[in-house]
Formats: C-alpha cells, sequence, structure tokens
C-alpha cells in the first residue's frame, strides 16, 4: 500500500509518500520521500508562528514539494495527452489562487499515481493553514478519484516512533509491534498529553496541561533567556553547557508532581523563572546555561513521574512518546532510564528528525487508518472534511 500525506498544522510544510507492508505484528514501512519545508527563519522575527504568513507559505511550497515528492519516490509520470482538471477543483480552490494556479500547471501534465489514497491533517493546528493542505489534499483526491484520510496531527505523533529508521529495505529492518495497552506521551509545542491506547486507533486522554504545553514553555523560557524561536533546542544546548561547579544554587518548583491525577501545568514554572531572572537583576552566560539546566531538569521530573505513574497505573506493555520536545535529549535519556526501571517491555521514540512535525508520520498514520477502516473513506464524503483547530484525539 501507498499513502501520500499532507502536513499543515504548523509552520511546516510537508508532503511524504510511504509504502507499507500492513499488518498489527509485523507491520514494515518504507520511506519513499519525506519532505518538509520549514517556515522557522520567516517567523523567528515575530518570535512565534502568524497564522497568515504560515498559510501563505504553505500555499508558496505544497505545489512544488508535492513535484518533488513524487519524481523521489518514481511516481512522476508524464502524461502524453494533457487532460484538463475536474470544473470543481477551479469552484473548491477559488481563495486558494496561488494554489491553483501551480495545481494547474503540473496536474494537466502528470499521470494519476500508483498512490492508494491520501491522507491529510485535519486538526489541531492553525485553521488557515490547515486548510491549504487540506484543499490541496481535497484537489488531489477529487482530480485523481482517490480516497482521502483525514488525520489527527496528534494521532501522527504518537505513529511517528514507527517509522523506520533508515531507507533501508523492508527485510532489512526491525520490526516494531505495537502491545496494547500502549501508553503515549506528547509532548509538542501545542500539546502535553498522556493517552491511553487501548487497542489500535481507540484513544483516551488520560491528563493533559492545565496551562501551557511543555514545548510552548521552553519556548518562553527561551525568549527570557534572549534566544531566538524555537527555543527548545536552545535551551537544550544552552543547558548541556551547564557545569555544577558554577552553580549559584538555582532550582524551580516541579507543578503537579504529587497531584494524584496525571495533569500538567507548566504556567507557574515558567513565572518562577521570570521571578528568578528579574531577582537576579543582570544575568551573564554562565546563570543563564543554569537556568536552563534547572528549567529543564523540572520539566524533565514532572514528565517522569507522570509517565511512569500512568504506565503503573495502566498496565502498559508499550511506551511511545512523541511530539517537537521528545527530540529533547535529557527528557530521552530519563524516560529510557525509567522504562528500564519499571520494565516496560516496548519503548519506542521517534528519530529526532521525526520529533517536530513532518508528513511522514501523517503517512504511517494514514496506513493504519486505511488499514482498519478501509471502506470508510468514501469519495462522497470528501466535501465534509474541514479544518478543526481544537481536534482532541479519541
Ligand atoms: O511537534 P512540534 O514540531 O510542533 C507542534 O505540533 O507544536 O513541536 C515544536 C516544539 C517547540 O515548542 C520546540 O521548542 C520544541 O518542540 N522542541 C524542543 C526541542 N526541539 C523542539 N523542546 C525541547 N528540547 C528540544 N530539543
Ligand atoms: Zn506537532
Amino acid at each position: 500500500m501507498k499513502i501520500l500525506a499532507i502536513e499543515t498544522s504548523c509552520d511546516d510544510t510537508g508532503i511524504a509518500i510511504i509504502e507499507a507492508k500492513m499488518g498489527l505484528k509485523t507491520p514494515f514501512f518504507k520511506i519513499l520521500a519525506n519532505l518538509t519545508h520549514s517556515q522557522i527563519e520567516l517567523h523567528r522575527k515575530w518570535n512565534g508562528v502568524v497564522p497568515f504568513l504560515a498559510k501563505r507559505e504553505h500555499a508558496k511550497n505544497l505545489v512544488p514539494l508535492l513535484e518533488e515528492a513524487l519524481k523521489k519516490s518514481s511516481l512522476f509520470k508524464k502524461n502524453n495527452k494533457e487532460k484538463n482538471l475536474p470544473e470543481e477543483i477551479e469552484k473548491l480552490l477559488e481563495r486558494e489562487v496561488e494554489l491553483f494556479s501551480a495545481l494547474k500547471i503540473l496536474l494537466p501534465k502528470i499521470k494519476i499515481p500508483k498512490v492508494d489514497a491520501i491522507a491529510v491533517t485535519y486538526g489541531p493546528g492553525l485553521e488557515p493553514a490547515l486548510w491549504t493542505g487540506i484543499n490541496l489534499a481535497k484537489a488531489l483526491s477529487i482530480t485523481w478519484q482517490k480516497p482521502l484520510i483525514p488525520i489527527n496531527h496528534m494521532e501522527g505523533h504518537i505513529f511517528s516512533s514507527l517509522l523506520p529508521e533508515n531507507k533501508s529495505k523492508p527485510k532489512n529492518q526491525k520490526s516494531k509491534s505495537i502491545e496494547f495497552p500502549v501508553i503515549a506521551l506528547l509532548i509538542s509545542g501545542g500539546h502535553t498529553e498522556l493517552v491511553l491506547v487501548k487497542n489500535l486507533m481507540k484513544y483516551k486522554i488520560l491528563g493533559q496541561t492545565r496551562d501551557d504545553a511543555v514545548g510552548e514553555a521552553f519556548d518562553k523560557v527561551a525568549r527570557m533567556l534572549g534566544l531566538p524561536y524555537p527555543g527548545g533546542p536552545q535551551i537544550s544546548r544552552l543547558a548541556e553547557e551547564f557545569k555544577k561547579e558554577k552553580s549559584i544554587g538555582i532550582k524551580f518548583p516541579r507543578p503537579m508532581i504529587s497531584s494524584d491525577d496525571l495533569d500538567f501545568s507548566f504556567s507557574g514554572l515558567k513565572t518562577s523563572v521570570l521571578y528568578k531572572i528579574k531577582d537576579l537583576g543582570k544575568i551573564n552566560k554562565e546563570i543563564k546555561k543554569e537556568i536552563a539546566f534547572e528549567f529543564e531538569d523540572s520539566v524533565t521530573d514532572v514528565l517522569l513521574i507522570k509517565t511512569k505513574k500512568a504506565i503503573l497505573k495502566n498496565k502498559a506493555k508499550t511506551l511511545i512518546v512523541g511530539g517537537g520536545v521528545s527530540a529533547n535529549k535529557k527528557i530521552r535519556n530519563a524516560l529510557q532510564k525509567i522504562v528500564e526501571e519499571i520494565g516496560v517491555k516496548n519503548f519506542y521514540l521517534p528519530e529526532i528528525k521525526y520529533s517536530v512535525d513532518n508528513a511522514a508520520m501523517i503517512a504511517i498514520a494514514g496506513c493504519f487508518r486505511y488499514f482498519k477502516e478501509k471502506n470508510q473513506f468514501d469519495l462522497n464524503k470528501i466535501k465534509k472534511i474541514k479544518a478543526v483547530g481544537n481536534l482532541k484525539i479519541k
């Protein structure tokens, strides 16, 4: 099975094509193409993502990425006789002028590629940005008469750790079997969630942040320290340079660490950092390193304790971690330790490049959805697919 996926929920434009040999015990995946156009430089000036700029960039980059992805996957075949786009595409893309003009050039000149379905992120995320991806997906789905699978971005993060490590042939890969119950720790710029996966694609949120997401806290603390957006990698780099012998004894609280539930809160921690910086007055590079280190330490402790609780309470056989913050080395290593300590059978972390937003994770989630619910993706239902900014996983 081959799935083409589109991701535009935030500031990364992604197109991926993956090939899958499905099965629950031993699914095999091969990434034929996974292209991402990052908009970080554009949004850095504003210290965060500006939705309408994100949308404009997606519209500009999606079709060139699509063409490149088809070529990389050897699915780009020229048409001898050019065929016009179906009439309804013009109406569908009425408000996507840039996307429409690019598609009008590309689609008539290529043959329908041999993919089984198209998967697209429909939420959560920035609605204007999501719509661009959805509109492209609809146009492709109608023109090529392929099923369209709407995917929850967070489900993509859950599956991201199952993506193969390199372009190796399926037979050389170690298959990652999924044993339920699974606990998924999802840590990104917009979310902090502990999700119980009882069975394939049956989700229950066990706990979530009551205020800031963990990535958001990283980004805000980075800003306080004068570091550029996105702050997570910057904080973690600075923290690595901290030397204990240079400590001036900074410590931060571990919010909600002893609460009975599995919820999180990072806004108070962020405020503690702000007050500490104000108290200290002028801070030099060494103090910045200590603040970064201690902040990361505090976040790691909270994530660990809550994840451990969730695993034990639900007798989980598998721990999966996903989302941009799962690229953090300290958090990765700490989770590895608790998995060994409490003996979780399977532990899957995404490769760093799949931690942050990408379309390959949407494609793999699409493979599972298509495998399980093939008959539900009727072409008549395409029009009903909408962007849902605050979509919840369930
Ligand atoms: O999943 P993602 O790419 O986008 C969302 O869906 O939000 O996550 C982006 C977040 C940002 O807040 C970024 O600062 C954070 O992930 N991040 C990190 C690291 N790399 C990215 N946070 C901590 N340590 C990192 N190494
Ligand atoms: Zn994400």
